[in-house]
């Protein structure tokens, strides 16, 4: 056979292993693996000699916000399909989970989904797929989970914060029992709304409107009271839930204890909460807007040495970007959406919450050293791909089974560091909450399926709009709920 490309002189490092193995790939597949030099004379139609860099499955970043609607403030995410899926390419994300929003005023999820994936289609440099974002689980909202599953999609997200979005602790069980008979991973935004919205009114009450206030709205209390509830509600169905983006040692902790109980509780953490802290929410003007996301960045680097623990002992299933991009010099769609005459220094209850991150959640993350290689595989590919049903097609470099998307890194120590620029950046926003900060690895070349989509010195991206496909997902490989069958009422 003739391979289509061959890399050797690499070091493969997937979720179990780090080894020196050379990689053939055939029909956007996986197809060979074997010790170094052991490929011989095989024929290829290209050669990537990886010099000693890493190998590593291309990223899976499950946590995305692309096109969406006003939902977390006043305006609506800057990337669009297109330019969200570039960014992410261009940072060594293969595969990105994105949310199908459904707003509360709506009755039905497949309508949501349909919209989504006009949105998608034919317009992404990435393999995509979809979380559904409930916003309403009516008994018609409900019964459609059914058909999520056979279109493909196996997790949904659901807040206990947002006024757009919030559901209450009755609907939030009407969620967990239906996402259990059908097999659904159900994301869980842990935030007390009820105590952010009467700490935003004590703060507004005391004439504190500037961005460093978002930080003081949303306590650490609230997250930590609304994932224990959030752990509480999933023990009670016994189905499994993950808890997005964790930002407090108090919550890690009682994630922490419910895994040690051997309840099904996942959690994903950010590149914010390790990389972040108040500092960034209190700079002059309103530049601290930029780092407005929920929860907000925490107290000091005491809070984000623990969530890097929380990563290196397994308490952290994942480490997802959570972009969710808004412009920062744009008033009528962006982080300035609240500034008016009246309110010149801005209302921090009216920022659009959320930070853009696709590009650089793996670089930065890899940069640190502060995660073994095999770990880092495992929070930024292998589990996101394992709990949300892709696994071994996406997030494993498994011959005969895994898709051929790779990310070729620089050997350690060889490539020039760098500054971050928002300007080497391919989202469409205007800045990046890391601006800045070293660069000290960067995917050299990145595959999808086989195809050379990324060759950072020769071009750059090389992928085509269009070429990324709607992946359909399988039910989680991790651990389910205890108890099969039906959920019994505990009498
Ligand atoms: O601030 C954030 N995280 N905005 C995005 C919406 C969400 O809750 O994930
Ligand atoms: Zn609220
Ligand atoms: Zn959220
Ligand atoms: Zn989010």
């Amino acid at each position: 056979t003739t391979y289509d490309i061959i890399i050797l002189n690499g070091i493969v490092v997937t979720d179990t292993e780090v080894a020196e193995l050379d990689v053939a790939i055939k029909d956007e597949k996986i197809v060979k693996i074997l010790k170094r030099g052991a490929l011989g004379d095989v024929k290829a139609t290209k050669t990537i000699d990886a010099e000693g860099g890493y190998v590593m499955p291309g990223g899976v970043d499950a946590h995305v916000h692309l096109d969406e609607p006003p939902l977390f403030g006043k305006g609506s995410t800057a990337d669009n399909y297109e330019s969200g899926s570039r960014s992410a390419i261009c940072g060594g994300t293969t595969t990105m989970v994105t949310f199908a929003p459904q707003r509360k005023s709506e009755d039905t999820l497949l309508d949501t989904l349909r919209d989504t994936h006009a949105k998608a289609k034919d317009t992404c440099y990435a393999d995509y797929s979809f979380h559904l974002l409930v916003g309403n689980p009516s008994a018609n909202a409900l019964s459609e989970f059914k058909t999520l599953r056979e279109e493909g999609v196996s997790s949904l997200k659901i807040y206990m914060t947002y006024e757009a979005l919030q559901l209450h602790d009755g609907q939030i069980l009407d969620v967990l029992l239906e996402a259990r008979r059908q097999n659904i991973t159900t994301m869980v935004h842990a935030e007390n709304g009820q105590v952010i919205d009467w700490m935003t009114a004590q703060l507004e009450k005391r004439n504190m409107f500037e961005p460093k206030y978002h930080g003081s709205s949303h306590p650490a209390m609230a997250e930590t009271e609304a994932t224990y509830r959030a752990i509480s509600l999933s023990e009670f169905i016994d189905t499994p839930i993950l808890i997005v983006h964790v930002s407090t040692p108090a919550a890690t902790a009682h994630i922490k204890q419910a895994q040690d109980r051997g309840l099904p509780i996942y959690a994903e953490t950010c590149p914010q909460y390790l990389f972040l802290t108040k500092n960034d929410l209190d700079k002059p003007g309103f530049e601290g807007a930029k780092c407005v996301c929920s929860p907000p960045p925490r107290e000091s680097e005491a809070d984000c040495d623990a969530i890097w623990d929380g990563l290196a002992n397994g308490t952290f299933t994942i480490l997802s970007s959570d972009h969710c991009p808004f412009r920062y010099n744009d008033n009528t769609t962006g982080k300035k959406t609240c500034i008016t005459d009246e309110y010149p220094v801005g209302r921090f209850k009216y920022i659009p919450n959320g930070c853009p991150g696709i590009e650089t959640r793996l670089s930065l993350a890899l940069g640190e050293e502060r995660l073994s290689l095999t770990k880092f595989v495992e929070v930024t590919s292998a589990n996101p791909a394992k709990l949300y049903g892709l696994w071994p097609r996406k997030g494993g470099i498994i011959e005969g089974e895994s898709d051929a998307d790779i990310n070729i890194w620089y050997p350690p120590g060889k490539m020039q560091q760098y500054q971050l620029k928002n300007e080497m950046l391919h989202h469409d926003v205007d800045y990046t909450p890391f601006e800045g900060r070293t660069v000290k690895q960067w995917p050299r070349w990145t595959l999808l399926r086989g195809k050379l989509v990324w060759d950072k010195e020769n071009g750059g991206l090389i992928g085509e709009k269009g070429y990324g496909q709607f992946v359909k997902r399988g039910v989680s490989s991790l651990k389910g709920p205890r108890v099969k069958g039906e959920w019994q009422i505990p009498l």
